[in-house]
């Protein structure tokens, strides 16, 4: 039977992958990577590294597609009917990958940015595959370090405060529904509009804010500071490196009421 490994990866900084990645990753024939495009070679770039580094034997292959383009404005992180759409093209994309490329009893990977536990579809993807019935295959998955522990990490904070809840959500759930009930800490991800601006001049109190894009890479940047002061340095950085690199990465956690 075929087997796959789900292997997250950390969010950018090499030295993120766990020893039983590394076990994962050395008991891999078969490595599927999808292409997201020129602006992401960053990314594709380094699952190489990472391949160069633990894989000097070289007795490995990597098989590569490129990424269906979503169109994030249509659908958000909703399950709208872009998304669907985008999810069945990419599953059709997975199974071809498998079920030419991956021999009967060999071992596959997907790299996954972060932890495949968070705002990742490679888990819902291949539990599509399985349902289709086309191909059959095993999977497990190596969880990795996510970009909330990493700007957690970076900015020596914890992200909840004693006996307190925290949510993590999107920056379009953020903007369309404010902060959850009862929760006064909130990590945000994928948030293209910077979405914490809302909250600047004191609307919903006082507010604190652990920004970093980038985190764990050569570009990283970190900022922090009440909401006032950190957003308008937030926002210059954030266009002058997105217009640098073409694409950016940012999460950050905003908390309510410090103190
Ligand atoms: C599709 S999600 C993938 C999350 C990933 N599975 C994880 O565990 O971090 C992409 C979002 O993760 C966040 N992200 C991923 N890597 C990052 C990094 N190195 N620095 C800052 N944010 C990052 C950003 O909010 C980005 O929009």
């Amino acid at each position: 039977m075929r087997k796959i490994h789900v292997i997250g990866i950390g969010a950018g900084d090499p030295d993120q992958l766990t020893l039983q990645a590394v076990k994962a990753l050395k008991s891999t024939d078969v490595f599927f990577i999808l292409d997201k495009g020129a602006e992401k070679d960053d990314l594709v770039q380094l699952r190489r590294d990472l391949l160069g580094a633990h894989r000097a034997d070289g007795a490995f292959r990597v098989v590569e597609a490129p990424d269906p383009a979503r169109d994030r404005e249509a659908g958000g992180a909703d399950y709208s009917p872009a998304v669907v759409d985008w999810r069945s093209r990419r599953a059709d994309i997975y199974e071809r990958m498998i079920a030419d490329e991956l021999g009967a009893d060999e071992c596959g990977a997907f790299l996954v940015w972060g932890d495949p536990a968070l705002y990742d579809s490679t888990l819902g993807i291949l539990e599509e595959v399985l349902g289709r019935g086309a191909v059959a295959f095993s999977y497990d998955v190596v969880p990795g370090i996510s970009s909330v522990s990493s700007l957690a990490a970076k900015h020596r904070t914890g992200l909840n405060r004693v006996a307190r809840p925290v949510q993590i959500t999107t920056g379009r759930r953020l903007a369309d529904g404010g902060f959850p009930e009862g929760v006064d800490d909130v990590v945000v991800m994928l948030d293209a509009h910077q979405a914490f601006r809302q909250y600047q001049g004191g609307v919903g109190g006082d507010m604190y804010i652990y920004w970093g894009a980038y985190i764990g890479t050569a570009d990283e940047i970190l900022v922090s500071g009440p909401l006032d002061e950190a957003a308008p340095r937030i926002e210059a950085l954030r266009a002058e490196a997105r217009e640098r690199k073409g694409w950016i990465m940012d999460t950050y956690l905003l908390r309510r009421n410090l103190g």
